[in-house]
């Protein structure tokens, strides 16, 4: 499914947050029957970021928020829309994207949530632009910020070494230069579900006794599953990404992909004849984030010099739902 092309906004700031706090491999192996070589060897993750106690999404989200818009330039006053995209909000309502709103000050902006797992960011991003291309706002704060932490069950050692807990954020704005978004493809498959899941705390198990006892509001989690059909789905947006654009491969400078195993970013790169190094990789020190992986590794690149003004950028994103997305930006 092609959502959409060719939307003439631009990322004109961006923004990232980690919260202060380190579980490394070493923690885990206190923990679970696991160990640093296990991990490492099999993910690629050294070390994640765990919110404190006191930190909720909305908290690690504001930051990101700040510093994106200190890049950008825009006052909190001139945000005109707030989209959060997390799958581990402060509350079931009120949105996360209202706690944000009024701790940030931007009074003038419409704050909603969006839902997509670690396709969020990228969901976001290309609803934003929708919203700033049909002149609905003149701008957009998009941001991807997640605690995956307070989901996960640390006996469980198949899911509990992969997340962490982080927050990135990038303003749209119409576009005064080069930037713009030039294609992006988004799908789903509501079918494979249950790869994925906090089955309890909603409607359809709401929180009970039973429910806290079967551990059902932490995640559970197929991974072999859901590895083998990354692989596959990532590999098929790679390949149309050059079909319908008619861009090579090789003419964009950086790779972002949504950092759930190092593995899986060697795999696609290796099915599409990528040199690897052209993928971003931070998992070793961050895990998986969700929705806040993009943003955080985009801003870490853009950092670093890694990716600069007027670079083409390939994003990338697979998660729950099932849930998958390419974008071909120029940053
Ligand atoms: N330490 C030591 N051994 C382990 C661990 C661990 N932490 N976890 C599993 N094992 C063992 C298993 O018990 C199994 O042992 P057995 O063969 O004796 O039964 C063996 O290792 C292999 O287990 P697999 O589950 O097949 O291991 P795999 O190589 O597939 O790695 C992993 C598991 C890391 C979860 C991988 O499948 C993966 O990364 N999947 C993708 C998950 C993901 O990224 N999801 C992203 C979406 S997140 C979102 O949308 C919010």
């Amino acid at each position: 499914m092609k959502s959409l092309c060719k939307l003439t906004v631009e990322i004109a700031g961006l923004g990232s947050h980690l919260p202060e706090r380190v579980l490394s491999n070493a923690d885990l192996e206190q923990m679970v029957d696991t160990s640093d070589g296990w991990i490492t060897k099999r993910t690629g993750i050294r070390e994640r970021r765990i919110a404190a106690e006191t930190e909720a999404t909305s908290d690690l989200a504001v930051v990101a928020a700040r510093n994106a818009l200190a890049e950008a330039g825009l006052s909190p006053a001139n945000v005109e829309a707030i989209i959060v995209t997390t799958c581990t909000p402060d509350y079931l309502f009120p949105a996360t994207a209202c706690l944000v709103q009024t701790a940030l000050g931007a009074d003038n902006a419409l704050p909603y949530d969006l839902e997509a797992a670690c396709c969020g960011f990228l969901f976001g991003l290309a609803q934003g632009g929708a919203l700033v291309v049909a002149g609905v706002t003149e701008n957009a704060l998009v941001i991807g910020a997640e605690t995956l932490s307070r989901f996960t069950d640390y006996t469980d050692r198949r899911s509990c070494i992969l997340f962490g807990d982080a927050a990135g954020a990038a303003v749209l704005t119409r576009s005064t230069g080069t930037g713009e978004i030039i294609f992006c493809e988004m799908g789903g498959d509501g079918s494979r579900q249950e790869l994925l899941m906090i089955p309890g705390g909603g409607s359809r198990r709401p929180p009970t006794h039973e429910t806290v006892d079967n551990a059902d509001h932490f995640m559970k989690l197929q991974g072999r599953e859901v590895f083998r059909c990354a692989v596959s789905k990532l590999g098929e947006l790679l390949v149309r990404i050059p079909q319908e654009t008619g861009i090579s491969l090789d003419d964009i400078k950086l790779i972002i992909p949504h950092q759930s195993n190092v593995r899986i970013i060697r795999s696609i790169c290796e099915r599409a004849g990528i040199p690897e190094e052209k993928a971003y990789v931070n998992i070793d020190r961050v895990g998986n984030t969700s929705a806040a992986s993009i943003p955080i590794a985009m801003d870490e690149a853009v950092q670093k010099g890694v990716l600069q003004r007027g670079d083409l950028v390939l994003l990338l994103a697979f998660g729950g739902g099932i849930t998958w997305g390419s974008m071909l930006l120029r940053y």
